[in-house]
């Protein structure tokens, strides 16, 4: 049966789509759509159409499962073409969420109506593309060029109401969409020439009269862009819609499509967007297993993580009750809670009221028995075994029966946390990142004897709390930390073989990581984890803890940093490398960069082909997106995995065997690696 229906209301022709979960253009709607404009010109009796979807949205784009495979006609850009070649008025009518081909569908139509509560974006650029079936040529001639160069390369949607006042909307609905939109087609049926948005040139007056305007805002993104593709064929094509006429346009429109779609960038970005949703999914967990209701929450330690993560809560409405030992840090830890909310409200992203509300939902307490009555318990306090047992110990005593009882530790061993308790089976881990207010990720790390409700709660509070959750087993810093481990071991060798920081990180950089090891142990704080005694000086890491250089917070770490926090490289840093150096009797040599990849990055990829092989994550997917999600690993790499199968696992393992001397004891190569490298198979595909 079609997903695409029609009924007559009066004089009107609806268009109904009914192809859930998200009404996405696949081969059978487009065909519907098509077919149904057909019926409307040739039935005299129908004087306009409107276009309606069923269920939670209307069209939430193409049907990315498509992609990749032959193309079924019609495709996309002959379907917005003929209905806005319909010869009678099209209305649009959109609710939810009118995305990519699905926003080209109502720019083709005549007009557009929408309930307050949709929004409307092209989120091609986040799957490696740009709109198109016209969209960068219709999306500037309805909503202006400035607007459609922001919408098309941040791929965020705007809201009905700013759709409205740009003009990419005609009215907005209160009430029911169809009724209205009905009623709307009723007001337009009659209004000739009928409004065709690919035909309009006023709104690219401003633009024609200031071609400048593209480079500015290429400078303006560049930071966002570094690295990307996508984005700038956004640029470009919207630049095609402003210099030539629409039927050009529109062509080089679909050539940049093309060449994109044909890249290693679109196919990673589409992979990703799949990644994260099975990310959510747990193996092997009985049927449907319901979640525990979190109504309350507790928070252990107002520190760093403590309060950020207590700030994922009271922004989802969820009451936190936050404990500390003594007055002075349960008031600094409540204060920059506020802070950063009073800073959001500077921004105009969120409301005084809504601050008050959020902080009001937060109980201070210097006693751990406030957090009786908690359904979920995070603690969040020093990274120590004996601390964090005691306290686990004294929640055991004091939390109700079936609450959850979390850890946030980095590395710490979640089972024997869990074992200081008469009640394992209501502890894991939650390892958030910091700063936790802000990080997508969330590590759910499963303890062995970690009941599945406990899980399946965890993975949709997550969601609540609009994370992105991944399982890791419990193992020395879980899936993300874990494959830190070799990085660092690596890059300090690579110090005193004759490398500089300043070079280790700009391969990282241009490799299009945030920022190098380097530059991200100067941020996190070099003295996280030190043993805190100046006089036992072993490591590079020692001497710099030693001489007060911790980092930024302190001015200097493997850089020196101005007052404006602007790194430069350090001639104190350079003078204790040789030390070392010449200490360990090394002579420096040239090291070139293809080396730092193999040895920093490639060992990364052995280390997660362990975890996988061990279990410690449940799918390789799901390491790549907590590498995206926690440390900014470039988004068009597609994560470690996925980029190691587009480097050739034979090419790894090659490379790693090279520098297997270099690296000595340090490295043993994963024999999963080795087996998929030699039987030519890949992680992700
Ligand atoms: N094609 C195929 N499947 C899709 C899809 C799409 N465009 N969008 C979502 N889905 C699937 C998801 O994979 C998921 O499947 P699952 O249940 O089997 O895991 C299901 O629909 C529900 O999706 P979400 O879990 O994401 O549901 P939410 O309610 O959280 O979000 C949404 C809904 C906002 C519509 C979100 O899914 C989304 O952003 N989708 C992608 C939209 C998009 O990128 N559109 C552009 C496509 S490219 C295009 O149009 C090219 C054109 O210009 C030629
Ligand atoms: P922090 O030192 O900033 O905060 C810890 C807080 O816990 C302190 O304010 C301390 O007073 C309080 N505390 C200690 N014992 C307590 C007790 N018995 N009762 C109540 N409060 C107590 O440490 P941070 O950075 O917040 O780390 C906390 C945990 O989170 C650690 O396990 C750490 O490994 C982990 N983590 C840290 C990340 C980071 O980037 N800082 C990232 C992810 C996890």
């Amino acid at each position: 049966m079609s997903p695409i229906s029609t009924r007559r209301h009066g004089d009107v022709l609806i268009v109904l789509s009914n192809n859930p979960p998200v009404n996405a253009l696949g081969h059978a709607v487009r065909e519907g759509l098509v077919a149904a404009i057909e019926q409307a010109e040739a039935d005299d009796a129908v004087k306009a159409v409107v276009i309606l979807c069923q269920g939670s949205t209307f069209f939430a784009g193409a049907d990315i499962t498509e992609f990749g495979k032959p193309m079924q006609l019609p495709m996309l850009p002959q379907v917005v073409d003929r209905i806005e070649a319909c010869t009678k008025p099209v209305v649009a009518a959109i609710h939810g969420t009118a995305f990519g081909g699905g926003l080209e569908v109502a720019l083709a139509s005549h007009y557009r109506v929408a309930v307050p509560s949709a929004k409307l974006g092209v989120p091609e650029v986040k799957l490696g593309l740009l709109p198109g079936a016209g969209g960068t040529q219709r999306l500037p001639r309805a909503a202006g060029v400035r607007k459609a160069l922001e919408m098309a390369t941040s791929g965020s949607p705007i809201s009905a109401k700013e759709a409205y006042a740009c003009g990419l909307v005609d009215r907005l609905i209160e009430g029911d969409l169809e009724q209205h939109a009905v009623a709307y087609a009723e007001e337009v049926r009659d209004v000739r020439p009928i409004p065709i948005t690919s035909a309009r040139d006023d709104k690219l007056e401003e633009a024609r009269a200031n071609p400048a305007l593209f480079d500015d805002f290429r400078k303006e993104q560049a930071r966002k862009f570094r690295g990307f593709d996508a984005p700038e064929a956004n640029v470009k094509a919207i630049e095609a819609a402003i210099a030539k006429p629409y039927a050009e346009g529109v062509q080089d429109e679909r050539r940049l499509f093309m060449e994109l779609m044909s890249g290693t960038q679109a196919k990673a970005q589409q992979y990703f967007f799949f990644a994260e949703r099975k990310a959510s999914k747990i193996e092997g967990l009985p049927e449907g297993t319901q979640p525990r209701a979190i109504n309350k929450v507790g928070v252990i330690g107002a520190g760093t993580m403590g309060g950020g993560i207590s700030m994922n809560f009271l922004s989802a409405g969820i009451p936190v009750t936050i404990v500390e030992q003594q007055q002075d840090a349960l008031d600094r830890g409540t204060g920059i809670i506020r802070k950063n909310y009073q800073a959001t409200a500077a921004k105009g992203r969120m409301t005084e009221a809504q601050v008050d509300q959020a902080m009001a939902l937060l109980t201070p307490s210097l006693s751990l028995d406030d957090l009786a009555d908690c359904d979920l318990i995070i603690e969040a306090v020093f990274e120590n075994m004996d601390v964090k047992k005691e306290v686990f110990g004294k929640l055991d005593a004091i939390a109700k029966p079936g609450a959850i009882l979390a850890s946030n530790t980095s590395y710490l061993n979640v089972d024997e946390i869990a074992a200081a308790t008469s009640r394992p089976q209501d502890v894991l881990g939650l390892h958030f990142f910091s700063p936790a207010n802000i990080m997508k990720l969330l590590e759910v790390v499963r303890g062995a004897k970690t009941a599945p409700d406990v899980l399946v709660t965890a993975m949709q509070l997550a969601k609540r709390i609009r994370k992105v959750a991944v399982v890791a087993g419990v193992c020395f810093g879980f899936i993300g930390n874990r494959m830190l481990i070799p990085r660092q071991t690596e890059a300090n060798k690579l110090l005193l073989e004759g490398a500089t920081p300043e070079q280790i990180d700009r391969v990282h950089v241009e490799f299009g990581m945030p920022m190098g090891p380097f530059q991200m142990a100067d941020l996190a704080g070099i003295d996280i984890g030190w043993h805190r005694d100046p006089t036992r000086v072993e490591t590079i890491r020692d001497a710099l803890c030693a001489i007060d250089r911790w980092g930024q917070k302190k001015g200097a770490g493997f850089y020196d940093y101005d007052d404006k926090r602007r790194p430069s490289p350090s001639p104190k840093v350079q003078e204790i490398i040789d030390d070392f150096r010449s200490q360990a009797g090394i002579t420096p040599r040239d090291i070139d960069d293809q080396e730092i990849v193999e040895r920093t990055l490639y060992s990364m990829v052995n280390e997660a082909a362990k975890i996988l092989d061990e279990g410690m994550a449940q799918r390789a997917s799901d390491i790549d997106v907590v590498w995206i999600y926690g440390y900014g690993w470039p988004v068009y790499r597609g994560g470690p995995m996925f980029w190691a199968d587009t480097e050739g696992l034979d090419t790894i393992v090659e490379g790693l065997q090279r520098q297997q001397e270099r690296m000595g004891d340090d490295f043993t190569l994963s024999p999963l690696l080795a087996r998929k490298a030699e039987a030519g198979e890949k992680f992700t595909r």
